[in-house]
């Protein structure tokens, strides 16, 4: 994994956003991963500038999410599909049929799971696929297990994620504890990773930058794709 050094949150955002659109631009129906978190947010305002810029066009981009909620509907302010409308689907011109977040409302939860990961299959996999990590080293919603897990399924939500998420809910008690979260195989299928941590990451970072690789930290599972950049922001 190259780690490259930024000085702060501005530039990280601003180097993910212009290696997303040099992926667009080279290949117009790209199938870009996307994340949620506060990470990506300024990434993806820099790509909105670009798009009403007339730099970049998404009509021909597919997407698909990490991760949802289980529970969460598309109209839940707490859930990612709203997060996603709300910081960038909305403002461009990704065709709606084009973007896919699991439903963390569905009723058949492994159907659902099963589903997205022959969606993402018939797509021809991921071009670029864009992660945040967790404080405990999650990728998606990976979480630490004894076990790295492959495709796309329901996950439990550990303690510390559900206290690191919970600033995004009225109280710790109304994040839901399960998600669904594309698996580990799925992630390292893509065909270039772009991993962005802010300041408040330095410590699972310095981890990263050891060459130890355990399900107990996901994300060091990344050591091992052929073509992955993580940008660490210093000072975020
Ligand atoms: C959530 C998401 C992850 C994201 C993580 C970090 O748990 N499921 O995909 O990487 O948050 O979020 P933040 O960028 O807010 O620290």
């Amino acid at each position: 994994m190259n780690i490259i050094n930024v000085k702060n949150y501005q530039t990280l955002s601003e180097i993910a956003a212009a290696v997303i659109a040099a992926q667009i631009i080279k290949k117009p129906d790209s199938v870009l991963g996307l994340a949620t978190g506060s990470t990506p947010e300024g990434t993806y305002k820099n790509l909105v500038e670009m798009y009403r810029d007339g730099i970049l066009d998404f009509s021909k981009i597919t997407t698909f999410n990490l991760d949802e909620y289980c529970g969460l509907g598309k109209e839940d302010p707490n859930g990612y599909f709203y997060f996603m409308m709300d910081k960038l689907f909305s403002y461009v011109n990704i065709p709606r049929e084009n973007i896919n977040v699991p439903d963390g409302t569905a009723k058949d939860v492994d159907y659902e799971c099963a589903e997205y990961e022959r969606k993402i299959r018939r797509a021809n996999g991921i071009d670029l696929q864009l992660l945040g990590v967790g404080r405990n080293g999650h990728i998606g919603f990976c979480e630490p297990d004894d076990v790295f897990y492959n495709e796309t399924r329901q996950v439990n939500l550990t303690e510390s994620t559900i206290e690191a998420n919970k600033r995004f809910f009225a109280s710790a008690e109304e994040v839901p504890k399960t998600a669904i979260s594309v698996g580990i195989k799925t992630i390292m299928s893509a065909r270039e990773i772009l991993v962005l941590a802010g300041q408040d990451k330095a410590e699972i970072v310095e981890k990263l930058k050891s060459n130890i690789c355990s399900p107990r930290i996901p994300a060091s599972i990344l050591h091992y794709h052929p073509n992955c950049t993580m940008i660490f922001a210093e000072n975020a």
